[in-house]
């Protein structure tokens, strides 16, 4: 895990700690709560995916303040390809504990951690239905900006919408 990630900082009061493999059913318990996964689909996450690598991946998690396991994961990483940009390619708050502030504080955490990294572009990619409205909403709150959308992309009437935000303070040069 990369330096940044290991490191337990204090974000809000909500304390961000590196993800460990012991954490991995924690984590399939977690996303599928949170309707991201059917249970069937999550095992791949229990599979290393979220180790630590040298490419600059990184997973972090919460703790629930309750003892009852984990109140929030995120997950970033590179986009090969790309010249410093990032993938958001997965965020879950425990469901009884979102709208809380933890979403918007493991997005902070990330910015941070991207930013002293050198990185210039966070892109996220989400869904375009009803259900995600306000995930697509929390999104803009945290100043992304929706870029695109690639029609029946999930499936048949579940569009991909991709929101993105640059970290080193450029704009988008009026795009
Ligand atoms: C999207 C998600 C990560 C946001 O985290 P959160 O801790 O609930 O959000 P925060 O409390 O930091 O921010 C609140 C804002 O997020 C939005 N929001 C999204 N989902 C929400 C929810 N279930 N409850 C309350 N607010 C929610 C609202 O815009 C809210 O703003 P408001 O208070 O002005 O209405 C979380 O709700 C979640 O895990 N949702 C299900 C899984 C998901 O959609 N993941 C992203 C896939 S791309």
């Amino acid at each position: 895990m990369n330096r940044a990630a290991s490191a337990t900082p204090d974000v809000g009061r909500h304390t961000v700690r590196a993800y460990t493999p012991a954490d991995s059913a924690a984590v399939v318990d977690l996303v599928v709560a949170a309707g991201m996964f059917a249970r069937e689909e999550a095992g791949f996450l229990a599979d290393g995916v979220l180790d630590a690598d040298d490419d600059g991946g990184t997973c972090v998690v919460a703790d629930a303040e309750d003892g009852r396991g984990l109140a929030s994961v995120l997950f970033y990483r590179p986009e090969e390809s790309s010249d410093r940009g990032f993938d958001l390619t997965m965020i879950a708050v425990r469901p009884d504990l979102q709208g809380g502030g933890r979403g918007a504080a493991l997005m902070r955490h990330a910015e941070d951690d991207l930013r002293q990294r050198g990185q210039r572009l966070l892109v996220v990619r989400t869904s375009g239905t009803p259900q995600y409205d306000r995930t697509r909403a929390f999104y803009r709150g945290l100043g992304y900006a929706e870029h695109s959308r690639v029609p029946d992309y999930w499936t048949d009437g579940d569009d991909l919408v991709v929101f993105s935000k640059r970290l080193d303070g450029e704009t988008h040069d009026g795009r």
